[in-house]
């Protein structure tokens, strides 16, 4: 049991949830079971599907106060790539209890899966793609990635090898048969709350008509920052970013939160000339301050 569970990467103590029981289980698991499973999730980008309960408690506190002095209440709000939905959720919370009435489109670039049978007690999650986001082994998640080369010096990296072989080989067959069962990748409270909605979105692709000009606020907390993309590719998902703002006097908060759950964080606003200003930080500010203002 313990050398299986290393496939799975961390874990947060008791049963080990993976993408079957997270469809199954409606909202029967605790809230260090599903953090564990969502940081398990990498995407094929390289990004994970990392999240927790009240991880932006206090950037919430420091937007809406700012709010508060500038005298904005915010209606329509985006909150981009956000993984389970639980920070969008309490956001909404957070934003309600300060009679701040707001609808928000909580968006990521993979909401969903599907689950397929390859054998008897084996079972993988698929991206939209059809690439293996998690292998399911007698109930135990198996990542797909490997860990660099210290992965085969403990073992794991062949059978994560062997694992991934093993499905690209039989997910033709599978195809043929057909028996795929979707999965929404989002807490089952965020799901049900109508002050939500969830759409699937690329923020690195160019902006879908429907999206342009839309929103008065867009959060985006530990998506856009130098582990995970290059300068260019920030710079073209601030430019989206921009262009998904009604103009000026709407707001732009880019946050990251660090190993020791601290939050680095700006709040920025779109002045008369269409350029964000820095209304207010948290922590030591966004680490992409300077791409934000420059754009
Ligand atoms: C680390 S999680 C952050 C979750 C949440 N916002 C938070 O702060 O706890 C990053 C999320 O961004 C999503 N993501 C990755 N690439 C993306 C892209 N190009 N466009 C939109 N979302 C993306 C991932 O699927 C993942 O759920």
């Amino acid at each position: 049991m313990t050398v299986l569970m290393r496939f799975s990467g961390d874990f947060g103590g008791g049963v080990v949830l993976n993408a079957r029981s997270f469809l199954t289980a409606g909202d029967a698991f605790t809230q260090t079971q599903e953090a564990a499973f969502f940081a398990s999730i990498r995407l094929r980008n390289g990004t994970y599907k990392t999240t927790d309960h009240h991880r932006l408690d206090d950037l919430n506190m420091l937007v809406i106060g700012e709010w508060r002095k500038l005298g904005s209440k915010p209606s329509q709000i985006m909150d981009v790539g956000v993984s389970s939905g639980i920070s969008s959720l309490e956001w909404a919370d957070a934003l309600t209890r300060a009679g701040i009435e707001t609808k928000i489109l909580a968006t990521d670039l993979c909401m969903r899966g599907s689950l397929v049978r390859l054998l008897p007690g084996y079972e993988v999650l698929l991206d939209r793609d059809g690439k293996v986001l998690q292998h399911i082994v007698s109930n135990l998640p198996v990542r797909w990635y490997l860990n660099g080369p210290r992965d085969f010096l403990k073992g794991t990296g062949f059978v994560v090898a062997a694992l991934n072989a093993l499905a690209g080989a039989l997910l033709p067959l599978a195809n043929a048969r057909g028996k795929w069962r979707d999965v929404l990748l989002v807490n089952p409270h965020a799901r049900d709350d109508a002050r939500l909605s969830f759409a699937e979105d690329d923020i690195l692709a160019p902006n879908p008509a429907q999206l342009r000009g839309r929103f008065n606020a867009i959060r985006v907390s530990n998506l856009l920052n130098h582990g995970y993309f290059n300068e260019a590719q920030l710079r073209r998902a601030v430019a989206n970013l921009r262009d998904r703002l009604v103009g000026a006097g709407s707001f732009l908060i880019v946050n990251r939160t660090h190993a020791n759950g601290i939050n680095h964080g700006t709040l920025f606003q779109l002045g008369d000339a269409i350029r964000f200003e820095v209304v207010a930080r948290i922590g030591e500010g966004s680490e992409i301050e300077n791409i934000v203002l420059s754009a």
